[in-house]
């Protein structure tokens, strides 16, 4: 079962190869949520400050009965933090909330603020190189088991190589059939940065394509799973999102192979950036 394997990062810690978002669910649902996940097998859960539903998380996780150590938590540096002090802050506010002494893994949400992306040129290369220190240090004294980056160009990961004690190991970006950033994963790659695709599923938009409507029925599956399957070939975590448990099994339902030819055409395919009613929210090209 796809759900209990793990791609390894470069530090050997284990991270499961799926795991249920929690983007835009309130704290209440995303309790439920991950209570419905863990019941379906999932023990990797992908939250955020910004998303203000770690608390939600945390009661799920903490009354579910699973080990501990049997889960996967990661969080995100809420990308309004700028400085050291501010990231140091959020970490233990994060692990409060989610009722846990260390996070499996805590990232850089974002290298701008989320005003400032896709308005300004500003990297923010100094404020990302002292928010990786806070990282670092939380790193060092066990708060956490392994750090990385997210929305994070070739540029700004290339400025936490230059300033780093500890590489970052993984990169969670935007990455679905018809908007894969080939460049960046395979400088993450080169690297040894795990790559996690988030909106796997195009925010739900990859359900209304014709290419993946057409490539997912010559395998019998749904458009989310070949989606899915599509990210893990290409070595990649996928992260999808569902409020929904039938949703949640059939997503984890990745046990099929997408032939080499079609992951050439889906891997090429690059028509779907047009997220349509969700094309406001900065990850997708919009303004806030
Ligand atoms: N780092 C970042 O900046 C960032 C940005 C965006 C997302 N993320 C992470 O990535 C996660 C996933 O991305 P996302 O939330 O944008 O969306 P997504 O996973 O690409 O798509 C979710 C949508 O697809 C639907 N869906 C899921 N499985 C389905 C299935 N089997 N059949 C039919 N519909 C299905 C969901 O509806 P139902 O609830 O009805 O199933 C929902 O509407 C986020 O929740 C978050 O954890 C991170």
């Amino acid at each position: 079962m796809i759900l209990n394997e793990t791609f390894k990062m470069y530090n050997g810690v284990e991270i499961p190869k799926i795991g249920l978002g929690t983007w835009l669910v309130s704290s209440d649902d995303a309790e439920k949520s991950v209570r419905a996940a863990l019941s379906a097998g999932y023990r990797h859960i992908d939250t955020a400050q910004g998303y203000q539903n770690e608390d939600g998380v945390g009661r799920a996780i903490s009354e579910s009965g699973i080990k501990r150590e049997e889960l996967f938590i990661t969080t995100k540096i809420a990308a309004r933090h700028r400085s050291y002090a501010a990231a140091a802050a959020s970490i233990d506010e994060s692990l409060k909330k989610l009722r846990t002494t260390y996070a499996d893994m805590i990232i850089i949400h974002s290298p701008q603020p989320w005003e400032l992306v896709n308005q300004s040129d500003d990297r923010f290369y100094e404020e990302n190189a002292e928010i990786w220190r806070a990282l670092e240090d939380a790193y060092e004294a066990k708060k956490v088991r392994a750090i990385g980056v997210s929305n994070f160009l070739v540029g700004d990961i290339e400025n936490i190589l230059a300033h780093c004690r500890i590489r970052p190991m993984s990169n969670q970006i935007l990455a679905h059939i018809g908007n894969t950033p080939h460049e960046v994963i395979d400088f993450c790659k080169k690297h040894g940065i795990l790559v996690e695709a988030y909106s796997p599923i195009a925010h739900g938009v990859a359900k209304r394509d014709s290419l993946i409507i057409k490539t997912a029925e010559k395998y019998g599956v749904s458009p989310s799973r070949l989606c899915i399957r599509y990210a893990l070939q290409l070595g990649l975590v996928a992260l999808p999102k569902s409020l929904d448990p039938d949703h949640m099994r059939e997503n984890a339902d990745a046990d099929f192979v997408i032939s080499d030819g079609d992951m050439k055409t889906l891997c090429e395919y690059d028509k779907l950036k047009d997220y349509a009613e969700f094309g406001n929210f900065p990850v997708y090209g919009g303004k806030k």
